[in-house]
């Protein structure tokens, strides 16, 4: 085993900064890349890198011929180079893809038989992080999405490895992270409980141990962990019964880009089916000071005046999506921003809370533009097909061994392994449609090729007036009171 290489390739980590009023907030697939949350923290916030979807990032970043040459030359300082050799032997193809040409996949990760996923995970999370922290010695975060527990631990592992100092995760309750964030640091093995459905226990274990991937006992810094929630009860909960320790919280409303969490009790919808939050969808600030740890707020945030009422009301700042997602160095695909926010300018786009998208079940909001699965029509075309995977869910088969199935799968498939038909209507492969918003669509037999549907928040109209090409920079001056990028 070599040096780590946050400890010899980027400068060493500084003392404690104080903490920065805005985060950026993660945003997957791929939109907060690398070269966004590096401009952020160059600008002295906290620039967060995506973790979700980052092993099929990784492979697809190798197919298309590595423009630049960074995810190469970030494998080039992982420990294990036999290891990342392999990667770019099994992936790399010089100058891309022929035209028409698929991308091959990362193999579908079971309970049981994820080695090659996870190692492709841990190593796409290390190239992010560490081209995030490449040539300056601000911190960088990484943020994952809790519902997708087959995934998250290696994503967290291949980031601590790169030196990530801050781990952001909502979607889910994310009560085991603080304890696998522990034992990673001391190169422990960690089991998840994993939810399953169906006959059978509600959850089982699974394992990263880092013996397994060669780093058994290496010590590594333990990053900060800041959980997204929607209330203080949860922030609270939280606090007592997690499994280690929490530094810090993200509160989130339900104007925030993404996903959602459901509003509290039942749940009713207006007139075009979304659904309705009110006042107990609000966590209580007052609530939030006593815990007494920093917190961020979330969700529509993003402007002068709302970091100002954040501070006002205690919080240590805000963390804000939409305006960056937009910004010229997001990994959404050119194309797609371009023609949302002209859109946006024409009055066109509207963000609609979709209850039905996500097959997570949380309301997903989904950006309403002509050529995106948003369309019925769009959406009815797509032939169905699960071939990324991210967003199943265990259930019991028979003899004690688990399967996984998404609601956005074959409806045929998904009803075979026990699911109920109901549940499939309106489910989006969003694992399929945020590679495409990233410009990495899958081209699926017959030469159909994946469509994007694009996510924000209800923040996107305050885009109509901005310059086209407005940077990260401009955001950052923008919410420091420090003048609109105007058209
Ligand atoms: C395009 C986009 C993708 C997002 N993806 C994620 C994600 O993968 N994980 C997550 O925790 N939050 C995600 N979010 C939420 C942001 O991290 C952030 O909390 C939110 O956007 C803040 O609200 P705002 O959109 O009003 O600024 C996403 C937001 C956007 C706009």
């Amino acid at each position: 085993m070599t040096t780590l290489p946050h400890s010899s390739t980027t400068p060493a980590p500084q003392p404690a900064p104080p903490l920065s009023r805005i985060i950026q907030g993660g945003m997957g697939v791929a939109i907060s890349n690398w070269v966004l949350a590096q401009s952020v923290s160059r600008a002295g916030q906290l620039g967060v890198v995506s973790g979700t979807g980052i092993d099929n990032l990784l492979v697809r970043r190798l197919q298309d011929g590595d423009p630049g040459g960074h995810v190469r030359r970030a494998l080039g300082h992982f420990p294990d180079q036999e290891w990342a050799g392999q990667a770019v032997t099994d992936y790399y193809l010089e100058g891309g893809r022929t035209p028409g040409q698929p991308y091959k996949r990362v193999p579908l990760p079971t309970l049981t038989n994820h080695r090659v996923a996870w190692r492709l995970a841990i190593l796409g999370s290390f190239v992010e992080v560490f081209l995030a922290r490449e040539g300056h010695a601000s911190p960088v975060g990484l943020n994952l999405l809790t519902k997708l527990q087959l995934h998250t631990m290696p994503a967290m592992y291949g980031a601590m490895l790169a030196g990530v100092d801050t781990v952001i995760m909502g979607a889910g309750i994310p009560r085991e992270v603080p304890g696998a964030l522990d034992a990673f640091a001391q190169g422990q093995p960690y089991t998840f409980r994993v939810d399953v459905k169906g006959d059978g226990p509600a959850t089982a274990p699974l394992t990263l141990d880092p013996a397994d991937y060669g780093f058994g006992g290496v010590s590594l810094p333990r990053p900060k962990f800041y959980p997204i929630i929607s209330s203080h009860v949860l922030a609270g909960v939280l606090t007592r019964k997690a499994t280690g320790s929490i530094q810090g919280f993200v509160i989130e409303g339900p104007t925030a880009g993404g996903h959602n969490a459901p509003p509290r009790g039942q749940t009713t919808y207006d007139a075009s089916g979304q659904p309705v939050y009110g006042e107990r969808d609000l966590a209580d600030l007052a609530e939030m000071r006593k815990i007494g740890l920093p917190f961020w707020l979330a969700g529509g945030s993003g402007s002068p005046e709302a970091l100002r009422r954040a501070l006002d009301e205690g919080a240590a700042g805000i963390q804000v999506g939409t305006l960056f997602a937009y910004c010229a160095e997001s990994g959404l695909r050119p194309e797609t921003r371009d023609r949302t926010l002209a859109a946006v300018r024409e009055g066109q786009a509207s963000v609609y809370t979709d209850p039905l998208a996500s097959p997570t079940g949380f309301p997903f909001k989904v950006v309403q533009l002509p050529g995106t699965l948003s369309e019925p029509e769009v959406y009815a075309a797509r032939t169905r097909v699960c071939d990324i995977g991210y967003l199943r869910e265990f259930y019991w088969q028979s003899e004690g061994k688990t399967g996984l199935r998404c609601a956005a799968e074959p409806v045929a498939d998904y009803v075979r392994k026990g699911g109920a038909v109901e549940d499939t209507i309106g489910r989006k492969c969003l694992c399929n449609a945020l590679m495409a918003d990233a410009g990495q669509a899958q081209i699926q037999k017959g030469g159909e090729v994946e469509q994007p549907l694009i996510t924000s928040g209800d923040d996107l109209v305050k885009l109509a007036g901005w310059k086209s090409g407005y940077s990260a920079g401009d955001v950052i001056r923008y919410l420091l009171g420090e003048g609109t990028p105007q058209s």
